[in-house]
This record gives C-alpha cells, sequence and structure tokens, in this order.
C-alpha cells in the first residue's frame, strides 16, 4: 500500500482538504490500471475511488445507458464501483449488523458473475454468483449449481422491491437450475425470500442454502427452513 498526501477537494465534506490515497489490488477483478481509494485526511471518511486519472465517485456514478435494470460489469469503471461497494461503503457506511446474520464479503474471484442494480444511471447495490462446477480452494468440492454469494442493497435504497429484484433477475439468468445461496443467509434475504417463494410456488423445491465448507452436507431446501423456523 502506497500514501500520499496531497491538497483538494473532499466530496464527502466539500471542503479542500488535504486527501490520503491508497493504492488498491483489485486483479481479482481483472482491472489492471492505477486504482486508488481517496479519503478525506482531516474529516477521515471514504471519497472515491480513482480509476488512472478518473474519480469514481459512488454517489455521483452516472452510465451512459440508462436503464433501470440489472447488469453484469463490464468495464473497469462498473469494477471499480463494485469493489467501492461491497469493501467499502457497505462495509464502513451500511456496516453489517452480526444479529441480523450479515456478514462481510471477501474479495470475489476471478470466474464469479458479478451483477450491478443501475437506478437512474447509478449503481444501487450488486449480488454475486459463484457458477457451477467453481471449486472451494480448501475442500476441493465443486458448487453443484449457480451460488448467490453476495447481495447488498445500500440503505437508502431499502424497502423498496430492489433485494426481491435479486431472485427474479437470478432465476430469469438461470432458468430451469436450482439456486444456491451461501450461508448464513441473512434474516433480510430470508423474509424476501419466505415472500418470493409464498408467491411462486414453483421455486419452493429449486432455492438451497449451501455452505462452501462442506458443500454436499450442509445443501438444505430454503424452504423447508423457513418452514421450520416459521418465519
Ligand atoms: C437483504 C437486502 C438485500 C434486501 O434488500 P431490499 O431492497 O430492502 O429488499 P426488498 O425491498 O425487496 O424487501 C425488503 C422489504 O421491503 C418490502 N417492500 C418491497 N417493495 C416495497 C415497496 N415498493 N414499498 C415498500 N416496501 C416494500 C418487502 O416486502 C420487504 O418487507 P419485509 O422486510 O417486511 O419482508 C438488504 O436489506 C441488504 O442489502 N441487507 C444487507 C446485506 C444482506 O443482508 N445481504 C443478504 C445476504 S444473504
Amino acid at each position: 500500500m502506497r500514501y500520499a498526501g496531497k491538497s483538494s477537494g473532499c466530496l464527502g465534506c466539500g471542503r479542500c482538504v488535504r486527501t490520503r490515497t491508497i493504492r488498491l489490488d483489485l486483479r481479482n477483478l481483472n482491472v489492471q490500471g492505477d486504482v486508488r481509494r481517496v479519503d478525506c485526511a482531516d474529516g477521515d471518511h471514504f471519497v472515491a475511488v480513482k480509476l488512472n486519472d478518473e474519480i469514481i465517485d459512488v454517489d455521483d456514478s452516472y452510465c451512459d445507458r440508462l436503464d433501470d435494470e440489472w447488469r453484469a460489469v463490464q468495464t473497469d469503471r462498473d469494477k471499480v464501483l463494485f469493489y467501492a461497494l461491497s469493501q467499502i461503503v457497505y462495509p464502513e457506511i451500511d456496516t453489517p449488523r452480526p444479529e441480523k446474520l450479515e456478514s462481510l464479503y471477501a474479495p470475489v474471484d476471478v470466474l464469479d458473475v458479478v451483477l450491478l442494480r443501475w437506478q437512474a444511471g447509478k449503481a444501487i447495490g450488486f449480488y454475486t454468483v459463484k457458477p457451477t462446477g467453481t471449486e472451494i480452494f480448501s475442500t476441493k468440492e465443486r458448487y453443484v449449481m449457480p451460488v448467490v454469494d453476495t447481495a447488498y442493497i445500500r440503505s437508502e435504497y431499502r424497502n423498496q422491491g430492489f433485494g426481491t429484484g435479486i431472485l427474479s433477475d437470478v432465476t430469469a439468468r438461470f432458468p430451469n437450475e436450482d439456486i444456491g445461496f451461501s450461508k448464513p443467509v441473512s434474516s433480510g434475504m430470508l423474509r424476501i425470500l419466505k415472500a418470493f417463494l409464498t408467491s411462486r410456488k414453483e421455486y419452493r423445491l429449486r432455492f438451497w442454502e449451501v455452505a462452501d465448507c462442506d458443500i454436499s452436507g450442509s445443501q438444505q431446501l430454503i424452504w423447508c427452513t423457513l418452514k421450520r423456523a416459521a418465519l
């Protein structure tokens, strides 16, 4: 990591203050350029990520395509936005709550499918999928179905149906396949799964909870988990 102090405008506090930059390694996302996290040195908060000479502000991200949809990341800019949401905004601003079984997310593997939710030109959430056949490094087991490994909607966009949209999107992307969800499934996600499976009976025998430490031994039907817990 390299640090460099310099004077510039902070997008967070709006003042001309010193910023601190930390060099990031995004090779797992196939981003080869010079990527740096910029923090406000005085207020000590996250400002933006710099990709080469471009400042990428997650609060003011724009996209040439204005379609409100889930879209697989394509450009380095998309990947940097995903990094900022998953490794900075979620852990540091919308901090996961262990009592709701929300957990931090490890960096994605190079073969993971990464989807961003775009809304009015802004990236407001993501989910990632481990494709069928992905090998677990420690056990050498392989996933036997696509597994939704991470999911997140920015807190200010919650309770508007975007999380439920993850379920519609993943079933459309992987039609006729069983779908896994990495354990632990958070209580918020379990509630939307319950609502989804209550109205979409055809998916009740197709959604599974899966733990990466023991894929075959841990697999459980989510509909049974919901019934048992009477959620
Ligand atoms: C779990 C998570 C993805 C849900 O995202 P979300 O966008 O809030 O999900 P939805 O809006 O579809 O559903 C949430 C609630 O809003 C309700 N809702 C859906 N559309 C709505 C609308 N238009 N107006 C009002 N409420 C609405 C849903 O019925 C649901 O209610 P419930 O919690 O009482 O069951 C989000 O809370 C999150 O990112 N949490 C932190 C990380 C996490 O838990 N990830 C999952 C790991 S398994």
